[in-house]
């Protein structure tokens, strides 16, 4: 992607650090991914760039944790190369999406390490951390504790075989320590013996009050989400246990053979990259006092976002909390769960084969409310809305104005009195600006479907427009002229106001109209961008119509493993 990019984040305006949940670096992405948390993230970001203020976006890999290491050893690789390989892969899908991170970064970093550490001994000497013993799993035969998902079992809630200790895949149940039935080491099947080892402690549960007052006083939260974890807290947290027996992790200050839980060093990472970012930790620390903190996160990891990490910041007495924490709900595919071992899957690699990169950012958008309600991917229901609403409607009303122009204009943008202009023209003048307000308004709020219903129905009446005069068939030159002089401004508008949303097909437009994309904002949805006079180049369509045939060919292969 060569415009819109960081470029057109603007030193001088409002200071906004938006963050997404970091994925593991141990799989394929997948299109499920992208709906709760990048595409609204980036969406957002965009915009907020393109309205003059200053944003850093800031995304990297989430690279600890049990099951890194066992995917890792599965695979016959080190921890290292293995997480080195996905987050390479993640941040080229990432970009092919068009996701403009200032920083795609990783949390085994040195930056990251530094921080965590530093956490640690900031909370340390606040009183929020203390040592206790605490029983583990340990196998004999390989030497090692077997912390989480190093052991699996029978889940004794569903009776369900070959789950992990600390979760069951098949009924969704948390496990705590000791409670699968059966257990086995993962890596060599041994049952293992149970050893005592120290592990830190977060106290999580002296953080209640100051956590309900955050939540309670954040009108930015979303009011259901809030709800349920003050549910949660009523209910009375538990103290954390923040250390895991590993090699592989952040290591503890002062310890062999100990590193920090992922979850502990893993939202440290949006710090740590914006640390990178930044250069040093004095401008990272100017950077989140002066910015309104924003993350984006699915609803899987309220609790982390709600509770651990507002608590971690308080117990620092260094940062402040995050303003905004935008939560939103799964991405089903045709009626069912994405399952990577039943083929119930379309990867972002096999998207990309296949289709272009803003389809999916429409189509993900228009079924991504700003709630944490699930939503279902359908391969049909993707390619009605590409051809009913991308290509029918937004696309053949750039194409049909643009075809005009060339053939009753002599491929020039009109010229026209003003002083001519009729209702109908001023309300389609008045309907861009109303556009662009709302939109703006919506996006603001998070409200990144509703801000696309917007537009489109901005383009509808474009439409009706256009037909309604029938340009082709009028015989007063001065209002064909005024009629398609009124449709170009209609055409910019789409292009600045579907920029956050499509910047592949937003570029593609301004190219074609020779518009330099990198010096347009959000206000010049409604100037005009296309002087009277200017002599149109060649034009191509913006999208093509999805063919069925080709939906039915991702449908065929679902599900075959
Ligand atoms: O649930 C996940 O996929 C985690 N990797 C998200 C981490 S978000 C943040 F806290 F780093
Ligand atoms: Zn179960």
């Amino acid at each position: 992607m060569v415009c819109f990019t960081t470029e057109n984040s603007n030193k001088n305006g409002k200071k906004y650090l938006v963050t997404c949940a970091l994925p593991y670096a141990n799989g394929p992405l997948h299109l499920g991914h992208i709906r709760s948390t990048y595409l609204p993230a980036d969406i957002y970001a965009r915009y907020l760039r393109l309205a003059g203020n200053d944003v850093v976006f800031v995304c990297a890999t989430d690279e600890h944790g049990t099951p890194i290491v066992a995917a890792s050893e599965k695979a016959g690789k080190t921890p290292q190369a293995f997480v080195d390989y996905y987050h390479e892969r993640d941040k080229a899908e990432f970009s092919q999406l068009g996701f403009s991170f200032d920083i795609f970064y990783r949390t085994s970093s040195p930056e990251n390490k530094e921080l965590t550490q530093h956490f640690f001994t900031r909370l340390s000497e606040n009183g929020h951390i203390y040592e206790r013993e605490v029983s583990q799993a340990y196998c004999e035969k390989d030497k090692r504790f077997l912390p989480d998902r190093f052991v699996i079992g029978t889940c004794p809630h569903c009776g369900s075989e070959g789950q992990y200790s600390d979760y069951c895949d098949n009924c969704g149940k948390a496990l705590t320590a000791g409670e699968i039935l059966k257990p086995k080491c993962l890596h060599c099947g041994t049952t293992p013996t149970t050893r005592i080892t120290k592990h830190y402690f977060f106290r999580l549960s002296s953080f209640s009050d100051s956590l309900r007052d955050y939540l309670k006083g954040n009108r930015e939260l979303q009011a259901p989400v809030v709800n349920y974890v003050l549910d949660w807290i009523g209910k009375g947290l538990n103290d954390w246990d923040i250390t895991r027996d590993l090699d592989w992790g952040v290591p503890v200050p002062g310890e062999h053979g100990m590193v920090f839980y992922v979850w502990f060093d893993a939202p440290i990472g949006y710090m740590s990259s914006t640390v990178k970012l930044l250069g040093s930790r004095e401008k990272f620390a100017e950077r989140w006092r002066d910015s309104k903190v924003v993350h984006f996160i699915g609803k899987d990891i309220i609790y982390h976002h709600f509770l651990f990490w507002p608590a971690m910041i308080a117990g620092t007495k260094e940062f402040k909390l995050p303003e905004a924490i935008p939560v939103r709900g799964y991405l089903n595919l045709q009626g069912r769960k994405f399952s990577k071992s039943k083929n119930w899957f379309v990867s972002l690699e096999d998207y990309l084969k296949a289709f272009p990169p803003d389809y999916l950012r429409y189509y993900v958008t228009s079924i991504t409310p700003h709630n944490v309600e699930d939503a279902d991917f359908y391969w049909k229901d993707f390619s009605d809305k590409v051809n009913n609403e991308l290509v029918a409607s937004i696309g053949n009303f750039v194409h049909r104005t643009l075809t005009l122009i060339k053939r009753n204009a002599d491929s020039r943008i009109p010229t026209i009195d003003t002083s001519q202009l009729d209702d109908a023209d001023k309300s389609v003048l008045a309907r861009i600006t109303t556009a662009k307000t709302r939109t703006a308004e919506l996006l603001e709020k998070y409200e990144v479907k509703s801000g696309l219903e917007e537009i489109v129905a901005l383009s509808g009446e474009l439409n009706r427009y256009l037909s309604s005069r029938e340009p082709w068939k009028d015989t007063d030159a001065g209002r064909v002229a005024r009629t398609l002089y009124i449709s170009t401004r209609g055409i910019t508008a789409l292009g600045v106001l579907l920029y956050p949303y499509l910047p592949f097909t937003s570029e593609k437009l301004f190219d074609m109209l020779h518009i330099d994309a990198k010096k347009l904002r959000w206000n010049d949805a409604d100037r005009e961008l296309l002087k009277q006079g200017t002599v149109l180049g060649e034009f191509a369509p913006l999208f093509v119509k999805v063919d069925e045939t080709q939906i039915a060919a991702q449908e065929e292969k679902l599900g075959k493993v």
